[in-house]
């Protein structure tokens, strides 16, 4: 597999996100988030965090490190997101002229280089202050979101075109509303499906206002995407496979592409009561230019009448005899390219792809930079994309998650998904191994 056989125009590059890789949150400004607030309502919310979980990478002071590792492996492409709190402190009307600065010198400095920023708006750090006003279980949330849009499209949008709404909607509302395992660490099925129609609402709201912001920009979303295989051909798991990816990955995406929830997820909405407002059907579509698929690995689902409503389930992965990766899931690089020709083949209204993330998460010690598996998954990965793309998937660009190692969320620094290593004591920067595979593929500096 050589870059060439993807041709000229393909976008190659790496992602992180703010809380994850930025530190100094107590600089500049900055206000709080709900991460922080979870955290200090039990710390056993994250783990494995050496002490204090915000303080990542430090990208906050060291991002010329990043852009150079970026620049030296080959990456033309950065996808990095905007820490709201910086912005906005209290998520709302005031702006904090630091936190504008700090994003208007980090962008200045990776054009200067030729990197070209694709920028989400929200990846999970919502400003402490909104979740007191209800946060997304709260319809007034898209609202917020929408003046978040504004003011980053206003003051960014001269030099950032590619832009991504929101990271990963059905994450953030399952893990944060529904299970309580990321923040806010609200649990239930009630405020998961607020939450989830409002981020649905707003991944459509926030992107008509960047439309009419910034007239040139490139407008996407990012969606997670798991790739569900029945445990047999046997009809009923079959079946059990379908209802699992109608509410966890269709969900988001077919409302925004204008074909409201599916019917299986609507049934189970009208079961349980959700009343959708009069409208609110047109209101969640959007014609994105591009969409942001994630998939990083497989679940193999089984039929589970007992289960209360979606009479499905998922068999862990652990159970499955398979190999693992540090976040307990199938090490499956060809996830991607399942997903990526099951989306074509679904969906032939389906804007461009792009691959927003994809990597692997392992359990690394520090100064050992010998990641040969972190390369295999990605070799196969890549190769997997590679063959969707010859079979008609429209895929224009791959972001691999992540160029640093940082703070995996509840997982804390367990789990290491980096090209580069970071030392969190010195936060000294050492490419790995991976690094060098992609230098190589990329033709790097
Ligand atoms: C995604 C998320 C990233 C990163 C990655 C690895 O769900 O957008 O922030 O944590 O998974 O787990």
């Amino acid at each position: 597999m050589r870059r060439e056989d993807f041709g000229k125009g393909f976008v190659w590059g790496s992602a992180v996100s703010s809380l994850q890789t930025e530190g100094f949150i107590q600089e500049g400004g900055r206000g709080k988030s709900i991460w922080e607030h979870f955290y200090d309502e039990d710390p056993k919310r994250i783990q494995h965090t050496h002490g204090d979980p915000f303080r990542a990478c430090g990208s906050y002071r060291l991002y010329p490190h990043d852009i150079a590792m970026l620049t030296g492996a080959g990456f033309g492409h950065y996808r990095f997101s905007l820490s709201w709190p910086r912005i906005m402190p209290s998520g709302s009307k005031y702006l904090n002229k630091r936190g504008l600065a700090y994003y208007n010198v980090m962008i200045d400095h990776m054009l200067a280089r030729g990197i070209t920023p694709w920028v989400t708006l929200y990846h999970w750090d919502l400003p402490q202050a909104l979740q007191e006003k209800g946060g997304w279980q709260k319809r007034d949330i898209i609202h917020r979101l929408e003046e978040f849009a504004y003011v980053a499209g206003r003051y960014f949008g001269d030099r950032v075109k590619n832009w991504m709404v929101l990271n990963e909607p059905s994450v953030f509302t399952g893990a944060g509303y529904l299970l309580g395992i990321h923040a806010p660490g609200v649990r239930g099925l009630d405020p998961f499906l607020h939450a989830a129609h409002h981020a649905v609402l707003a991944q459509a709201a926030g992107a008509r206002v960047l439309r009419e912001t910034v007239p040139d920009a490139h407008i996407g979303t990012t969606f997670s995407w798991t790739h569900f295989e029945p445990l047999s051909q046997a009809s009923y798991h079959r079946k059990a496979a379908d209802r699992l990816d109608a509410l966890i990955n269709r969900y988001f995406l077919e409302p925004a592409l204008g074909m409201g929830y599916p019917d299986e997820a609507a049934r189970i909405l009208h079961r349980l009561g959700h009343q959708l407002a009069p409208y609110d059907n047109r209101l969640m579509a959007f014609d994105f230019d591009f969409i942001g698929i994630q998939a990083y690995t497989r679940q193999i689902a089984a039929a589970a009448p007992w289960q209360p409503v979606i009479r499905s389930r998922i068999i862990p992965a652990e159970k499955r005899k398979v190999p693992l990766t540090a976040m307990q899931w199938e090490d499956h690089p060809e996830a991607l390219g399942k997903t990526l020709l099951a989306l074509h083949l679904r969906y032939p209204q389906l804007p461009p792809v792009y691959v927003t993330e994809n990597g692997i998460g392992l359990e690394e010690v520090p100064g050992d930079l010998n990641d040969s598996r972190r390369i295999a998954y990605y070799s196969k990965a890549i190769e997997s994309m590679h063959r969707a793309m010859r079979e008609g998937a429209n895929v224009q660009g791959y972001f691999a998650w992540s160029l640093l190692d940082n703070l995996e969320w509840a997982e804390g620094y367990k789990p290491k998904f980096g090209l580069v290593q970071v030392d969190f004591n010195s936060l000294e920067r050492r490419p790995k191994q991976s690094w060098h595979w992609f230098r190589e593929f990329l033709g790097g500096a």
